[in-house]
């Protein structure tokens, strides 16, 4: 089907390229973008089409509402970024960055997008990190965990375990210049940070997906399987995490753990059961849904 929006960004831009019809207005535009990435089936139409739009032109996605007209060129930039949304390639991948927090992170092929969900962990270990705290977290992706630790606490040192080469890079990119020091590991690797002990804070946002389940093309086509799927039950990794997080921490350290939303009960099943943790909770984002569990080393 060919769109609305190409007929506008595109034929008919490329029709009249006089000086005078070099410029169109902005709102149709927008309009035209929304409806194409509606019925491609994209979860928020509209503003995807303006955070595109505000990427093309350079501005804040604040301030399109003061922009009248569009450039040609702009157009077809657009034109060709809303078709590439509209074949669910990540928002946030053709931008190139992702928002976490107060952070903007470099993302794209082969590394997991990080989720406004994960903000909710992410804040929990910060205000659990005291000044000086060695802070660890597991399956660190694009560092939005460990930066943001390390951008609004003020902790002594932050260790970012990661085991996939190509998020490695993200992370690396991300990581420069930061108190963040990557390590190359696998979690479940009982010989993973083998001198590391007396840690304060471990947080990880592991692949919790139960394998089987499905996913948006967003994610079955752009985050990597191994972000994503967490064995047959989703909890492949949870159990070794907890496990490398009780001989990381000292007495007294924090845990916490993202997990999928009907896993509540099981999480705190397993940190009950492994014996060298207390208080252990579960915590819920506004919306109601179980997001994290957290516990302290004995
Ligand atoms: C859900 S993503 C979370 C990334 C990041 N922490 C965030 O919240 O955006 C899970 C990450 O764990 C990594 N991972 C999966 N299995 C791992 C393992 N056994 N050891 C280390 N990292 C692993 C994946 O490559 C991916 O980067």
């Amino acid at each position: 089907m060919q769109s609305a929006f190409h007929d506008y960004a595109v034929t008919r831009s490329d029709g009249h390229p006089s000086a005078a019809s070099d410029r169109a207005r902005l709102g149709p535009i927008l309009a035209a973008a929304t409806s194409d990435l509606a019925a491609a089936g994209v979860e928020s139409p509209r503003a995807d089409a303006e955070w595109l739009a505000a990427y093309v032109l350079g501005v804040n996605r604040g301030r399109l509402a003061l922009i009248d007209t569009i450039r040609a060129d702009d157009r077809r930039r657009l034109a060709a970024l809303v078709a590439q949304r509209a074949r669910r390639v990540p928002l946030q991948h053709l931008v190139g960055t992702a928002a976490f927090r107060h952070l903007e992170l470099a993302v794209g092929d082969g590394v997991f997008v990080p989720r406004p969900e994960t903000e909710l962990l992410a804040g929990w270990g910060i205000a659990h990190t005291e000044p000086g705290a060695t802070v660890v977290d597991l399956c660190a992706g694009s560092g939005a965990i460990a930066l943001s630790v390390a951008a609004e606490a003020r902790p002594g040192r932050v260790i970012a375990v990661e085991r996939s080469p190509a998020a490695l890079a993200w992370l690396r990119r991300n990581a420069a210049g930061t108190l963040v020091e990557v390590v190359a590991g696998d979690v479940t690797d009982p010989a993973v940070l083998p001198d590391l002990t007396g840690v304060d804070v471990v947080l990880c946002n592991p692949p919790y997906v139960p394998v089987g389940t499905p996913v948006p093309p967003e994610v079955a086509e752009h985050d990597p399987a191994e972000a994503v799927f967490g064995g047959a039950d989703g909890l492949a990794v949870i159990g070794p995490v907890i496990a490398l997080a009780a001989r990381l921490l000292r007495g007294g350290g924090a845990l916490g753990i993202e997990h999928d939303d009907g896993h509540a009960e099981a999480v705190t099943a397993l940190l009950r059961v492994h014996g060298r943790f207390t208080a252990v909770a579960d915590h819920a984002d506004l919306a109601g849904r179980p997001r994290f569990a957290t516990a302290r080393r004995v």
